[in-house]
This record gives C-alpha cells, structure tokens and sequence, in this order.
C-alpha cells in the first residue's frame, strides 16, 4: 500500500527505511573498491539528470533511496575508499556512522549547556579525554584555566584562535571600534591557506600576514621568525600571532615548536598551533616528539575528522585560558539569558565558536574512541605509517622515482625523475583509471605527488598494488 505523504514519516516507516539505509550503507563499504574512485562525472551531468523543479506532491522513500544509486553514485569520489591516498583523508567508522546518526535522531541544537545539558558535558569530559590521549599541557583541560570545544573545522578553530588574539593584544579594544591596521601575524609558508583566511575575515588584512621561509625539512625557521617580527617593531607595527603546523598540508613538514614557542613567550605572541592531520599520531608516544614546546601554546587544533576515525565535521580546539576566547567572542542577548548561565557554573559552548547553533557531535567521537580504546586506535596509526615506510622505500629504491621530503608520518612525496611534465601526465593517467586517487602538490617549485596513507580500510595489497599501478603506468608512459 502506498504511504500518504501528506503526513509525516510514522515511527513504523522510519524503523523500515532506516533498516534499508544502514543496509545500503554496509552494502556501500562492501562494493566500494569496484566504483572509480575519482568519480569520472562530467560538469553538469547530475544536474542535468534532476527534475528542473521540486516535486509537487510527496514521493516514496524507496524510489529516492533507488535515486541515491543511480543518480549520486556516479557524481561520488569515494573518500571511504582503500584506494584514497589523495589531499589528506577525512576517513570514517561505522561507530562514527552510528553515531552521527543517532545526534541527528535526538536533533539536538547544542548552543547553551541549558538546551541539552549532555551535549555540552560529553563534549567537555570527552575533550578533557583527548588531552590524556594526546598527551597535551594539563592546561588545556577544563578543570584548569583552559578547555577544549569541538568546531566544525581547523579553519574555525584557527579563527576563534586569531579572534581571541587579536582582543589580547588590543585589550578587547578591537571588539568595540574594529581592528587597527597595526596587527601583525606570522606564519610558515608551509601553513595552510586558512590562517591566510583568518587573517581576512579577523579584518587583519592579508598584507599583514609574513610568510617565514622553511628549512630543507619544509619546517618554519625561528631565526627568520624573530627577525621579521623584530623588523615589524621598528617599524611601528604590532606582532600579536603565529601560527605554528604540526604536519603541513603539502609536505607533513612540522615546525620546531620549542623554538617557536620561546619566541612568543618572549614578545608576548599568542601561540596556535595546528595540527589538523598529524595531531591525531600523537596518540602513539614515539610520535610525540613534535610535541616539544608545545606547553607554549595558547590554542590548538587537530581534526578527527581526518585521520581518527571520525566523520566530517569534528576538529577538536583547545585554549589555555579559556576566559580570554569566551570574552572575545561572547555577546548575550536577553532570549538567551537562563538561570544556569548566570550561575557561572556551566559552559555555553556557543561563546568558544562563530556560530550560536551547534550539532552533538561529541556523540561520534565518544563512540569511536569507545570502539576501539586507546591500544586500537594507536595499532591503526601504526599500520598507516608504517604502509607510508614501506611505500617510501620502494620509492626509493625504484630508478623512475625520487622521494622529495622526509617521511616523518603517514606521507609521501615523490616525483617521476624525468621531471614535472612526466610527473604531472603520470597524476592524470592513475586518476583516470579510477583504480586509485592521488593528488599533487608542488616543492622547492617542483610538482610533486602526494600519497596519503590514512583510510580507515587501506590495508597493504592496496598499497602495494597502487605501488604495481604507478610503476606500470610511469614504464607505459615511457614507451608513449
Ligand atoms: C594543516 C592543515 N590545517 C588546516 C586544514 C583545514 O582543515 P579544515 O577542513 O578542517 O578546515 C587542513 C586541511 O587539509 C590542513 O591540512
């Protein structure tokens, strides 16, 4: 019998669809090495295939879960795919899955402790679990000075980070009549292209962010960093942030922290560190080397939405002093004052972000690291880098192939030797097979190819026979 539309979805329905999706889905995970995994969609095609208008009257939920299949499928880059080695993953779990599912079953809008009091306290205490984990400073948990909060991106959190240290530096003045045109941020130019969006949108202006050089390792040079700052003094400007990355975008290059963070302490700079993929090594204690000198830091960042486990979107943002992020960007209007905000006893997420509302997705992350404890998840990071090891060696030990960067995690990067247009023209051949999806960067201004080892079900033979497949298309270019 046909449902009527007119009505809602009955508890009854929502139970059957919601089996056939969570059924489509482990079906999905199942067949997923047989799609592209670049999807080979031309520009258009999907909006061509789409009714020009919305549907008048309501429609089957099996004929939209048919339309998922036949129409979207094809337009997919399969990002859960164990042949995605492109950017740097945003890999996934079914705990994570489940997860998300259920925050979207409660609908919760976490902006006040007071609107859904377990939204904001799970996110707390399971933040406060993530220092442990981490081994990050002490002070970053609630109980002291500091705190965590889950943003939506590492771009977010790189904002609030600038935000609260534009207020410090300019005693909340900038609040009140704008910024001045004075302030000054520093950053490698390794970092990633948002903190130079920050910069914009925090009214710091983009001529006002210095890009410091890197060493031979792609790592930010102190030395350059307190020249340029102490240049910037004499010249009457005000340096106020760096930026520090714990595992660039191009290169996983990681700048010297302690180094980074002695500067800053000594010119009173706040100190944000990004660590949106690499963060997520510190897990294991032989990664945690790169964490020396981060007791400087004022904020930090990393994603599990990269390399935890953890669906899109969840970055985890932690401050030292909390008081100074709540004061930059706290404004109450009288619809939203309550009785356990005025106790000071609580919370309201929505001061530590840009936007009021705010999804549970603490629900995600609290599974996963349920799921598979601290021991499965450090075993996971393992295997990744020691998959990128094994990959880089055979690089290395292939006459077409030259490693390019140093190997310090889970990526590689590599370049045919008979240069960029050979490099470039292999990129373009691999993603058209559809076989595997890598992407590029360009070092020392040569294209480079990156290979990212990060998804959740890549395990070796899908590394060794993207090794076979690069191998054989670099020798089938060759004879070309
Ligand atoms: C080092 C680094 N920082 C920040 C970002 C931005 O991440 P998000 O998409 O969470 O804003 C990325 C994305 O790849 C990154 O590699």
């Amino acid at each position: 019998m046909s449902e009527n539309h007119t009505f809602h979805m009955t508890p009854e329905e929502f139970r059957r669809h919601g089996r056939a999706v969570v059924d489509w889905i482990a079906d999905y995970y199942e067949r997923i090495e047989s799609f592209p995994v670049l999807s080979q969609a031309r520009p258009g095609e999907l909006r061509a295939a789409l009714p020009a208008a919305a549907p008048q009257h309501g429609e089957s939920f099996d004929a939209m879960l048919d339309d998922v299949a036949r129409l979207i499928l094809p337009g997919i880059t399969h990002w859960q795919s164990p042949n995605f080695f492109a950017y740097f993953p945003a890999n996934s779990s079914g705990p994570a899955v489940l997860g998300e599912l259920l925050a979207a079953g409660l609908g919760v809008q976490g902006m006040l402790w007071a609107t859904s009091p377990a939204c904001t306290e799970l996110e707390t205490h399971v933040l406060d679990w993530m220092v442990d984990m981490l081994a990050l400073p002490p002070t970053f948990k609630s109980s002291g000075p500091g705190g965590g909060v889950i943003q939506d991106s590492a771009s977010s959190a790189a904002l609030c980070a600038l935000l609260a240290a534009r207020e410090r530096a300019t005693s909340f003045v900038s609040n009140r009549r704008g910024c001045s045109g004075d302030l000054v941020a520093y950053c490698s130019n390794q970092a990633h292209s948002s903190i130079e969006k920050a910069v914009k949108i925090a009214g710091i202006g983009r001529d006002n962010l210095r890009l410091i050089e890197v060493d031979e390792r792609f790592a930010l040079r102190p030395e350059l960093l307190r020249q340029t700052i102490a240049q910037d003094r004499k010249e009457g400007r005000v340096p106020f942030f760096v930026a520090a990355t714990l595992g660039t975008t191009s290169s996983n290059g990681i700048d010297p922290l302690g180094e980074i963070g002695a500067i800053c302490r000594a010119e009173n700079l706040w100190l944000h560190v990004d660590a949106a993929m690499a963060g997520t090594a510190a897990l294991c204690p032989e990664h945690r080397a790169m964490h020396e000198g981060i007791e400087h830091a004022d904020s930090y960042c990393f994603n599990p939405h990269k390399w935890m486990f953890t669906n899109f979107d969840c970055d985890c943002f932690y401050v030292a002093d909390r008081s100074t992020l709540i004061d930059a960007l706290s404004v109450l209007p009288e619809y939203l004052k309550n009785k356990s905000t005025e106790s000071g006893a609580v919370f309201d997420y929505r001061d530590w972000q840009v936007p009021l509302g705010r999804r549970f997705r603490a629900l995600k992350l609290w599974f996963v690291i349920r799921h598979y404890g601290v021991d499965g998840l450090r075993h996971h990071v393992r295997r990744h880098v020691e998959l990128a090891r094994r990959f880089a060696r055979w690089v290395e030990d292939s006459p077409r192939f030259e490693v390019v960067a140093p190997v310090p995690l889970n990526l590689v990067c590599f370049r045919h030797v008979g240069g960029d247009t050979t490099t470039e023209r292999l990129l373009e051949r691999l993603n058209a097979s559809g076989r595997l999806y890598l992407t590029h960067t360009r070092l020392n201004d040569r294209y480079t190819l990156r290979m990212c080892i990060g998804q959740t079900y890549t395990e070796e033979r899908h590394v060794r026979a993207a090794w076979d497949l690069i191998e054989e298309t670099a020798i089938a270019l060759e004879s070309a």
